[in-house]
């Protein structure tokens, strides 16, 4: 396993795709592998591609590799396609891009699409991403599929997230807005040669000028035209600055973000009513929504924040979990849910190693799929396993 990484790290372009496949199938070597790789990593700038299909990305990120290539320097392509199941349609594609490099060493690419998870995908892309670091790639880019949530998971992969937009997208930009804009590192206007550039520009400005961000990087705007590789050289300029600032790329600090996070607190009230009393009235929060989940017995009033959300609890029924919490502990906090990655997979580990699941995964608020997991096991705080899957 050492050998193997070490002539990973050395270059040997087999070694490296032996490694890839291994990775991507999950195979049971892969955990120890990138153990071994992981400290070779962290010199890459990762940068995720993101943007609408038909922004041209595969085009523009096939024209960066080309000046990477030209400034000697090499690179990992990731192409991710959330959207699909079916791996097929990216190995053809693979072997099309593959041939615009033929014979160039400084090149690898891979394709994947959905295989279980997108959480599973993202994991998977990270992975790769970490091996391609480590053998000694200068640049990864990640191209992803469409925009949205699980282009935003798959994009937090990366150090950097470039986001491709084209002229005459109308109110897509209003849409994008909403998600991705916000973890957009670069703006990429690809297409730039067609009517409406300045419109998509006014556009992307108008969003920045809401805000500072608190790294205090102002994210370019670059015009392209990737087919013939205009503006080409300014993206990878920019894609140098941005790593450049401070000094440090994000992956310096090897490993990548936790696959898992929290997604909101729990907690059980007698009455939403009078709780919204303090969280909107007095603290200014805001519902998002409510619900009642029958099966649950449970009237469910959901509070955005930045970071987990607040999840207010009120039983329809003293005979209902909820219900029974408060007779016996009253109002207070009741659980903690954590969004984890396939969480199939995770409920497997969980039971073969005896931990207590309260009941059968099942369907929840806004129709995400969870699991209870009994205090007995988490440390005295009931625990909310949800699964962060494609929306
Ligand atoms: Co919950």
């Amino acid at each position: 396993m050492q050998d193997w990484a070490d002539q990973i790290a050395k270059g040997d372009v087999r070694a490296l795709a032996r490694a890839a496949t291994v990775i991507e199938n999950r195979s049971p070597q892969a955990a120890e592998l990138l153990r071994e790789l992981a400290p070779h990593a962290g010199r890459a700038i990762v940068a995720g591609i993101t943007g609408p299909p038909g922004a041209g990305k595969s085009t523009l990120v096939d024209a960066l590799a080309r000046a990477i290539r030209n400034r000697g320097k090499t690179v990992g392509i990731l192409a991710v396609d959330p959207t699909s199941r079916v791996s097929g349609g990216a190995i053809l594609g693979d072997r099309i891009r593959m041939q615009a490099h033929h014979g160039d060493s400084g090149v690898f690419i891979r394709s994947m699409a959905t295989r279980g998870s997108v959480g599973g995908l993202a994991r998977a892309t990270a992975d790769l991403a970490l091996l391609l670091d480590a053998s000694g790639k200068d640049y990864v880019l990640i191209e992803t599929v469409g925009v949205g949530q699980d282009e935003v998971e798959i994009a937090g992969v990366a150090d950097l997230t470039v986001l491709v937009l084209v002229p005459g997208m109308g109110d897509d930009v209003q849409a994008i807005k909403a998600g991705i804009m916000e973890i957009a590192d670069i703006f990429v206007i690809n297409k730039a040669d067609r009517p409406g550039a300045e419109q998509v520009e006014r556009e992307i400005q108008g969003v920045l000028s809401l805000g500072h961000r608190p790294d205090g990087w102002v994210p370019p705007i670059v015009r392209t035209v990737a087919t013939e590789a205009t503006g080409v050289e300014d993206l990878l300029q920019a894609l140098d600055d941005y790593a450049k600032r401070g000094g440090t790329t994000k992956s310096q600090i090897p490993n990548h973000k936790s696959a898992f996070s929290i997604d909101h607190l729990g907690i059980a009230v007698k009455s939403i009513e009078a709780a919204l009393g303090f969280y909107e009235g007095q603290l200014g929060m805001q519902v998002a929504s409510r619900e009642t989940v029958a099966h649950e017995k449970v009237t469910v009033a959901m509070l955005p924040a930045d970071g987990p959300r607040i999840e207010l609890l009120e039983p329809t029924d003293p005979d209902s979990v909820v219900g029974r919490f408060l007779a016996k502990r009253g109002e207070g906090l009741h659980h903690v849910a954590l969004r984890v990655p396939d969480l199939g997979s995770v409920i497997e580990r969980l039971r073969a190693a005896g931990a207590r699941l309260l009941a059968e995964p099942q369907i929840g608020a806004g129709g995400h799929r969870y699991v209870f997991v009994h205090p007995a096991s988490t440390g005295g705080v009931l625990l909310e396993l949800i699964e962060d899957q494609s929306r």
